[in-house]
């Protein structure tokens, strides 16, 4: 079991998650994050930190479907992220957003 960065993520990047995750298992991208499923210890302590609640268990495979495939492919492309930083000024705009899938980004973010 590994817990999976949803769409919702995506133009939020508000990086609460990244401050409480105990393993430092979150990849970023210019505007979303990912989890590394391998490095996941499913602690669960992320997921009521996101303020856009897209943070979600694998075993939720309605809200996780193609997700799951796309946090383990970036975790190991995109660079590592332990300490949050300023949000994007419209993340409050964006959260909740439908279909942010067409806003996806692969490239990467500038890490720690
Ligand atoms: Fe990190 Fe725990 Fe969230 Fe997994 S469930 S990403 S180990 S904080
Ligand atoms: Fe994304 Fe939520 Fe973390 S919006 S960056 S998963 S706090």
């Amino acid at each position: 079991m590994t817990f999976v960065v949803t769409d919702n993520c995506i133009r939020c990047k508000y990086m609460d998650c990244v401050e409480v995750c105990p393993v430092d298992c979150f990849y970023e991208d210019e505007n979303m994050l990912v989890i590394h499923p391998d490095e996941c210890i499913d602690c669960g302590v992320c997921v009521p930190e996101c303020p856009a609640e897209a943070i979600f268990p694998d075993t939720d495979k309605a809200a996780t479907d193609d997700w799951l495939a796309l946090n383990h492919k970036y975790a190991q492309i995109w660079p590592n992220i332990t300490q949050k930083r300023d949000p994007p000024t419209d993340a409050d705009e964006m959260n909740g957003i439908k279909e942010k899938l067409s806003q996806f980004s692969e490239k990467p973010g500038i890490g720690d």
